[in-house]
């Protein structure tokens, strides 16, 4: 997958500009503040309807307009497919190949990416949200249906929730409360399969990068843990159980407090928590290990490699690292686009573009 040519109308600090990218590395370079990040979260919102930084679009406009226009160029298994993300009158607007597209979910996906910045580390020392983000973004990238169970789901929460919290006043049946679980269950068990699968398929890869990370000295391990369970089949068929229980506390709480909106993957480095555990440099290399690992299981499922974004993540690895990363990229026919402040050295062949004042111009 590529992206030949990119089009940014304000969009950040973008007024209106055309980028052209070559096959293999593309190294953005600027000083600080210029629009490096701006652009390649351009492409990302571009590929996945959402930005990795904020919630709301408003953000994403350049100052003081009120509409913005995103057009790209890419290649699919030889073939040109040409997307496009528009922002006006406060809704927002996605189309294939000219064909406005329904939905989102009808869009994610068509093109894929990886994108990894420093701020990835909260994947190994954040909450579980992060880590549960992390993986319903990359389900979502290959099954695209994830995205309707996951909003299916947290409307039933939300539902679920809603009637909690006028349980006690509205003397509500118990039997209501029963419904929600049911859909609950239902939703629940497909988010805690899809989510179990694309674990152990992590695991799978990651092992193997990470013990080459460190030059087979340690060992990681990811776990996806289910309603508090590593064994997904007892989790599931406990689910039920576990609601019933529950549910006095649910409704002292006015919250619902069994389902995989509670969920967690654990992170085990040399068998103990990484979260708790890992030092810097070792939780630059888990994080590596699981993007890389997102990279490869992409390209098993789809034949070809995603988009590569690298925001800033060059800086942060120390040399070790860097040279594994930079040889991974230079010896697949992975197309990335990576940012930094000052060119790299190392890096021996790249289109190389200067990014200044939400200006971009190839370098000849
Ligand atoms: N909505 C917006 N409209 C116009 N300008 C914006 C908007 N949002 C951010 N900016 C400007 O974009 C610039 C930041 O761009 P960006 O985050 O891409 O910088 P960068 O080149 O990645 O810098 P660094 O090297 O520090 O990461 C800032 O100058 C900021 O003021
Ligand atoms: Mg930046």
């Amino acid at each position: 997958m590529m992206i030949n040519k990119l089009r940014l109308q304000n969009f950040r600090n973008y007024q209106d500009q055309i980028v052209q990218f070559m096959p293999g590395t593309n190294i953005l370079v600027g000083d600080n503040g210029q629009g490096k990040t701006n652009l390649i979260e351009g492409i990302y919102y571009l590929l996945t309807g959402k930005s990795y930084r904020v919630q709301r679009e408003q953000e994403l406009l350049r100052w003081e307009k009120s509409e913005f226009h995103l057009y790209g160029d890419f290649l699919l298994a030889h073939h040109k497919i040409f997307l496009e993300s528009h922002y006006r009158d406060k809704k927002k607007m996605v189309k294939i190949n000219q064909i406005p597209c329904q939905r989102l979910s009808d869009f994610v996906g068509t093109i894929n990416v990886i994108f990894f910045s420093p701020d990835d580390l909260v994947m190994i020392k954040g909450g579980p949200s992060e880590r549960r983000r992390f993986l319903d973004l990359h389900i979502a990238q290959m099954r695209p249906g994830h995205v309707s169970i996951l909003n299916a789901y947290n409307k039933v929460l939300q539902q679920k929730s809603a009637l909690l919290k006028t349980y006690v006043e509205k003397s509500l049946k118990y039997s209501q409360l029963q419904l929600w679980n049911q859909q609950i269950i239902e939703l629940g068990e497909k988010i805690i399969r899809n989510r179990t699968d694309l674990t152990l398929r992590i695991q799978d890869v990651a092992d193997q990068i990470y013990a080459n990370l460190s030059s087979q000295k340690e060992k990681m391990e990811v776990i996806y843990i289910a309603l508090g369970k590593k064994n997904i089949d007892e989790a599931i068929s406990e689910f039920p159980q576990l609601l019933n229980d529950k549910l006095e506390q649910e409704i002292e709480r006015q919250m619902v407090l069994v389902g995989p909106h509670r969920d967690d993957v654990q992170i085990l480095l040399n068998d103990k928590p990484a979260r708790l555990f890992a030092s810097q440099g070792q939780q630059r290399s888990l994080v590596l290990s699981l993007k890389l690992a997102e990279l490869e299981i992409i390209h098993q499922e789809k034949r070809e490699y995603p988009l590569l974004l690298l925001d800033d993540v060059l800086s942060e690895l120390d040399s070790f690292r860097r040279d594994y990363l930079i040889k991974f990229i230079e010896s697949s026919s992975i197309q990335t686009l990576l940012t930094m402040t000052s060119a790299e050295p190392n890096l021996e062949s790249g289109a190389i573009y200067h990014v200044e004042q939400g200006h971009i111009r190839r370098k000849p």
